[in-house]
């Protein structure tokens, strides 16, 4: 195997619980991986998969794995490469290889994963796993993502496809935009001082490190780590359009899975959370609850990789 997961620098969250929930599906068709990352979560469902089907020959095709981000897709390459993996370019029209790999990974937004799975001919879909949110290798400071290093303020998980970079969105919001972003987003308490003095010294911000210490300077220090990381995610939901994607993305896993196929959610914030309760709601007749109350890390988790703390994970079955 190309990488680690120690060299790599994202420690996937629930692990254990994603392998568990999709157990009964591997082997019996195609999960896709909607937010592959680093393929943290994936390399531990081919190696459930590996385990539970010893060595038949090549089983072709088991998990499609889809990230806007190609720098993190290159990653997870050179980390599955060495169980078969193909990337396709689906933009150049580029197809499944006939000899069909164990993985395959895709460019695209997880709202698009009803078109890239029928235009490539995965089926039947038996698993979609979204884990929201970003991952600790996009936190370069050049990505924009990081209040804790000095960088131009981007925040877009695909720098290739257009689309307005952080400081672009803060120099054109409105007050009640930010104090709005702010609150629904970041769940942030103080958000509409911090939206209101955000919009003040809107044109004299031009970092990372100018948004964190105006904002730093509106908090107490023991308040200041936590409202950074709220204003920062509240903006980078913002920069990528994650809740409109997030519907979209909801609608077409549950359109895409075949009867008994199951959906997992992990979210790290109110607003994604009550997303998957509103679809839940919305297909009430072909979706089962397998999880009535999220599943949350262990306190071990937490205390090895702290980043687990606010996730929450859902799970569904498609039972019709
Ligand atoms: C928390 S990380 C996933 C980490 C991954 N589970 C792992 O174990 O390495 C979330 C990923 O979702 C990707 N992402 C965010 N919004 C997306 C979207 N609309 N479509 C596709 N990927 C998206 C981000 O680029 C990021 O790589």
């Amino acid at each position: 195997m190309a990488a680690v997961p120690e060299m790599i620098g994202h420690v996937p969250v629930l692990v254990n619980e994603v392998c568990e929930i999709f157990n009964p599906c591997l082997g019996t068709g195609v999960i896709v991986d909607a937010t592959v990352g680093g393929g943290g979560h994936t390399s531990a469902l081919v190696r459930a998969f590996l385990e539970k089907e010893g060595s038949k020959g090549n089983p072709g095709v088991q998990i499609l794995g889809i990230d806007l981000d190609p720098e993190s897709l290159a990653i997870a390459f050179s980390r599955l490469e060495g169980f078969g993996c193909q990337m396709i370019d689906i933009d150049a029209g580029s197809k499944r290889g006939s000899a069909t790999p164990l993985v395959c990974l895709v460019k695209a937004n997880y709202a698009d994963m009803a078109t890239v799975v029928n235009r490539l001919g995965f089926k039947p879909i038996k698993g979609v796993l979204m884990d929201l949110g970003i991952s600790s290798i996009q936190l370069q400071p050049e990505r924009g993502f990081s209040f804790d290093a000095d960088g131009p303020l981007d925040m877009r998980f695909d720098r290739t496809g257009g689309g307005k970079s952080c400081l672009d969105i803060i120099r054109r919001a409105s007050v009640r935009d930010l104090e709005r972003w702010l609150k629904d987003y970041g769940d942030e308490p103080a958000a509409r001082r911090i939206g209101r003095r955000i919009y003040s010294w809107r044109r004299r911000i031009n970092t990372t490190r100018d948004l964190a210490d105006l904002v730093a300077s509106l908090v107490p220090a023991r308040r200041r780590h936590r409202t950074l990381a709220r204003v920062f995610q509240a903006l980078r939901i913002v920069v990528n359009r994650e809740i409109e994607s997030l519907r979209c993305g909801l609608e077409a896993a549950v359109r895409i899975l075949a009867p008994g196929g199951r959906l997992v959610v992990i979210c790290y914030q109110s607003g994604e959370d009550r997303c998957v309760k509103e679809i839940l709601r919305r297909h009430k007749g072909c979706l089962r609850n397998l999880t009535p109350k999220p599943l949350r890390p262990s306190l071990g988790e937490v205390g090895l990789n702290p980043r687990a703390r606010s996730a929450r994970l859902r799970a569904l079955e498609k039972v019709l």
